[in-house]
């Protein structure tokens, strides 16, 4: 029993939806060049709804999907890089707000890989824990509020929303492919607070050894490095993922890529030789909603028919880290 089932999927779009032409008023910019850039027509921006409020609301959606009560949920993983708090985690607070008392609960920090990594997470919680029935997987982010809206390369490329899946353990196919580099975090990066306590010697200088141009707190991304990252990684992790199940990538049904540029999905749907039919594109709805965006995508797939029982599907990711990945299964 190796492989997992996707039993139900939800997802929380923020109500509040930024145009393109929306931008204008704080930034050069137009339409037309975040359109033919990345493929970005609008994303939705929370108006204050909190990160595990809206992964709480995807969770809600997923649970009434599957059918299943909140108390056979026996483990909760929330992926973000926007928690409204240090401590306690996300997924706490999820499990607080939906009533899954005694669930294990932890988050995971793998940028806009983090879903995709917490799906392999949760099918290997399953495969080797039998008091684990459900495992809750939710992606969920706040970007607009580490977002440097002077800076026009970055600020137009993300949203916030979140998406949820409940899986349980199965008999069917399944293969992962997970991996870091650790030395490339400088490309994509948000600071969190230094050190500043009252004893310590305000003169000592400490690298931290990433050297992204930094505003605190805020997000910085050299998007021609991250760029040239993605489209090599994708088809890297798709093909290496579905080497590890037996597959090639032309037997895949569905493939639900990171969504953050159409230019970098096209690339790699001409490196893999598939056309773009296999890939599902959310992206110009809701623009890079970082760990949200598999999940949000996914649950896309579903609620309008795209995907099918038995089909092939790959989550592919890579992001923040940096991380990579892919996971091919069975829906
Ligand atoms: O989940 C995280 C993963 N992130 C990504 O995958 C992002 C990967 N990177 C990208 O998608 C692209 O690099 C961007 C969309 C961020 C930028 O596209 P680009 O084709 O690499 O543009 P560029 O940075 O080379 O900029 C081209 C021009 C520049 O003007 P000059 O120097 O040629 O005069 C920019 O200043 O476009 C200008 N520009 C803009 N113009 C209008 C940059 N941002 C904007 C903007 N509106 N919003």
């Amino acid at each position: 029993m190796n492989g997992v089932r996707i039993v139900g999927t939800g997802s929380y779009k923020p109500k509040n939806v930024v145009k393109n032409d929306d931008f204008k008023k704080i930034i050069e910019t137009s339409d037309e060049w975040i359109r033919t850039r990345t493929g970005i027509t609008e994303r939705h921006m929370s108006s204050g709804e909190a990160t595990f409020f809206m992964g709480a609301e995807a969770a809600k959606d997923a649970i009434a999907e599957a059918g299943i009560a909140p108390s056979e949920i026996g483990l909760i993983i929330f992926s973000t890089v926007t928690p409204d708090y240090l401590t306690p985690s996300m997924a706490c607070m999820v499990q607080r707000e939906i009533g899954a008392d005694g669930a294990m609960a932890l988050d995971v920090n793998c940028g806009c890989t983090g879903f995709a990594y917490s799906f392999d997470m949760a099918r290997r919680y399953l495969a080797t824990d039998d008091d684990i029935k459900y495992a809750l997987i939710i992606g969920a982010e706040n970007l607009s509020k580490i977002l440097d809206f002077e800076d026009r390369a970055t600020c137009i490329l993300f949203g916030d929303g979140a998406g949820a899946a409940i899986v349980s353990r199965a008999d069917t196919m399944y293969a992962g492919f997970y991996g870091a580099d650790g030395k490339g975090g400088s490309v994509l990066c948000a600071e969190n607070f230094r050190p500043n306590n009252p004893f310590m010697d305000k003169d000592a200088v400490f690298d931290y050894g990433i050297h992204g141009g930094r505003k605190e707190g805020l997000l910085y991304q050299d998007g021609k490095e991250v760029y040239k990252f993605a489209v090599k990684i994708m088809p890297f992790v798709i093909e290496k993922a579905c080497a590890k199940a037996g597959i090639a990538p032309t037997d895949l049904d569905l493939i639900i890529p990171h969504q953050a540029n159409t230019r970098i999905i096209q690339t790699a749907a001409e490196t893999l030789g598939l056309p773009m039919e296999k890939f599902h594109i959310v992206l110009d709805r809701f623009g890079n909603t970082s760990s949200a965006s598999i999940p949000l995508a996914f649950d896309d797939a579903v609620k309008c028919g795209r995907v099918k029982r038995g089909d092939k599907v790959c989550f592919a990711g890579f992001g923040a880290g940096l991380t990579y990945g892919a996971s091919v299964f069975e829906y």
